[in-house]
């Protein structure tokens, strides 16, 4: 069966993007001069020439554009890096972390660019860019059972190169093959292998940094509160990843999807509210997740109806799936011709939507996304939510008209990892995450879908977590708060903080003003430093 009409654009998505070249001003030549000297001085002046991308460069608007994943960010009005500086070694990323402090200009780290405010490429104050992307090797240990990952790869290329090894493993990691290491694993991290093997983070095992004074530390030499709280808390408050030294998982050789779409005349109501009982419950090897979205009625003409789908990963075969389905979620239907025997490596293609008889190279290629503009926000579930008030949300939804809903389900292994293992705090008691979705073409859209997904995040409050309402570090949103740099800023980062990371929040923050008191590491939603008595 062909995965049909998947929610709009979550991967494999097209538009020519345009920048504007700024004119170089004298003091962002300054910066550039005094940035290379000291480059230079801190390594050999050889080995920093061809690292280093200034405005004027004809090659910096396409290493920018190349990782930056969201046209929302792109605009001619949208603030460019001073520089790019691209390194190739470990050397060269610590001297740009000493050089970028000593000049006393924000640097902002970039591995995949998938951050969906553009938070690795876009700031408000000077900035330069530290773009991971030649740090790209993944080095399979079978035999071990593991993988060093360097932060600059993509999940595409991590899957492939396990594949290479064996067929038997797996890692449980995000479904868009695009996405980077460094902010996926050190944001958490989460798949269609979350029920059975929980979060990325909960499958890692060591890790590499370059923390403010430029040195390199791993899970011995940095301890363990810094390497809890890179497990979840956000690399990019903490210093610069290298790579994570990851545990692979076992899969079987074939494993099964599916695909089954209803629409509200064909009673999707009932069918998610028995998804809500089933899918955080059933057996941890099933992945169901539920697409929700606004779409043209086909019974009838010119009516609006909404359209649930779920879509799934079963780690075992179609006969005992439809069994086991069959008996727990009666109302899916669903039927052996409907599903999908495949090897995990096809079902990573199913996922991304790539299962056109791509070669498997396409997982290697960084290049066949390119940016809409989109806007998420997330939340969690953890109580199931009415008949009633589902009909209410799907009206709603038709009245806004664009924002689409997903469901991943919980549930699992989730459930046996406690809440302050990792910074990640949505464990028990969390049936669902939803993450709320728009995607779209032109400036001129924006205002009206920002608003949109806005809506309806705020018609979703008496359904969702509350005290605080939680949301997904992962699914980045500055609507929950920001902070602005400088030493004392635990105010304003409590208020997203303790959204992300709960009752971790305060550990993270300690953490934070022990490694980076003086707060280098700053972004916009970084973890705020505690002021020290002077
Ligand atoms: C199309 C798409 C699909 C997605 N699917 C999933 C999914 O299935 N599951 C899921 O959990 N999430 C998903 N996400 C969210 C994704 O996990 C996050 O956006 C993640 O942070 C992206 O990592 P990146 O390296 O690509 O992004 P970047 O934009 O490069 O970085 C994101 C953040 O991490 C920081 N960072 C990046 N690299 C480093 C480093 N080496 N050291 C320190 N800090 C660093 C950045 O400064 C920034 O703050 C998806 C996002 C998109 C756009
Ligand atoms: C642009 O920058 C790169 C990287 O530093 C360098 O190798 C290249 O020579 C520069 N090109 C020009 C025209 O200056
Ligand atoms: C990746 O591996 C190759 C081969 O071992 C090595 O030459 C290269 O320096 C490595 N790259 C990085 C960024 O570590
Ligand atoms: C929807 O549910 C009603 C009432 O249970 C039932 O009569 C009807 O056949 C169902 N429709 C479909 C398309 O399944």
């Amino acid at each position: 069966m062909e995965k049909s009409s998947p929610l709009p654009l979550l991967c494999a998505i097209f538009l020519l993007l345009h920048v504007s070249n700024s004119q170089a001003a004298p003091s962002k030549d300054s910066i550039h001069n005094t940035f290379l000297h000291c480059l230079q001085s801190h390594t050999n002046p050889s080995q920093v020439s061809n690292i280093v991308y200034a405005q004027t460069n004809a090659s910096y608007t396409s290493i920018l554009r190349a990782f930056l994943r969201n046209a929302r960010f792109i605009t001619p009005s949208t603030p460019k890096p001073l520089l790019i500086v691209t390194p190739l070694h470990e050397f060269q990323v610590q001297a740009t972390v000493l050089c970028a402090k000593n000049i006393g200009v924000q640097l902002k780290i970039r591995s995949g660019g998938h951050d969906f405010e553009g938070i690795s490429y876009v700031s408000q104050v000077p900035f330069i860019i530290l773009d991971m992307f030649n740090f790209q090797n993944v080095t399979v240990d079978i035999k071990n059972e593991i993988a060093v990952v360097q932060a600059g790869a993509s999940l595409g290329q991590l899957y492939y190169r396990i594949w290479e090894k064996s067929k038997v493993h797996g890692f449980p990691a995000g479904v868009c093959p695009t996405v980077g290491v460094g902010g996926h694993i050190s944001g958490g991290g989460y798949g269609n292998m979350l029920r059975k093997y929980g979060l990325s983070v909960d499958n890692v095992l060591d890790a590499k940094i370059i923390d403010v004074k430029g040195r390199i530390l791993d899970r011995k030499t940095m301890g363990e509160d810094l390497f809890w709280a890179i497990r979840g808390g956000g690399g990019a408050s903490f210093g610069v990843i290298l790579s994570y030294t990851i545990k692979l998982v076992p899969v079987p050789e074939k494993v099964t999807v599916f695909q089954v779409d209803k629409t509200l005349d064909q009673n999707a109501t009932d069918l998610v509210v028995q998804w809500q009982r089933v899918a955080p419950h059933t057996d941890d090897r099933l992945f169901m997740r539920l697409v929700l979205q606004p779409v043209n009625s086909m019974v009838v003409k010119g009516q609006r109806t909404v359209k649930a789908s779920v879509e799934a990963l079963f780690l075992g075969g179609a006969n005992e799936l439809v069994t086991l389905l069959e008996k727990e979620f009666p109302l899916l239907g669903l039927k052996i011709e409907t599903c999908n025997e495949i090897r995990w490596i096809d079902s990573v293609l199913w996922w991304a939507d790539l299962n056109d008889g791509s070669s498997l190279n396409v997982l290697l290629d960084r290049n066949h996304y390119s940016a809409h503009s989109n806007k998420r926000k997330s939340d969690y579930v953890q109580t199931p939510i009415s008949k009633n008030a589902l009909t209410w949300i799907w009206k709603r939804m038709i009245e806004l008209g664009k924002v689409g809903l997903v469901f991943n389900p919980y549930g699992g292994k989730m459930n046996m990892v406690s809440s302050d293992a990792t910074p990640f705090p949505h464990r028990a008691g969390n049936l669902y995450k939803i993450q709320y979705t728009v995607t779209w073409q032109g400036e001129a859209a924006e205002k009206n879908f920002l608003s949109q997904i806005r809506m309806l995040h705020s018609y979703m409050t008496p359904f969702v977590s509350k005290n605080p309402r939680g949301a997904y570090l992962n699914y980045r949103d500055l609507d929950i708060g920001i902070n602005s740099p400088g030493k004392d800023n635990y105010g304003d980062g409590n208020v997203y903080g303790v959204k992300y990371f709960n009752k971790n929040f305060e550990r993270l923050v300690k953490v934070k003003t022990e490694v980076d008191p003086d707060n280098f590491f700053w972004n916009e939603q970084s973890i705020p430093t505690l002021a020290r008595k002077p």
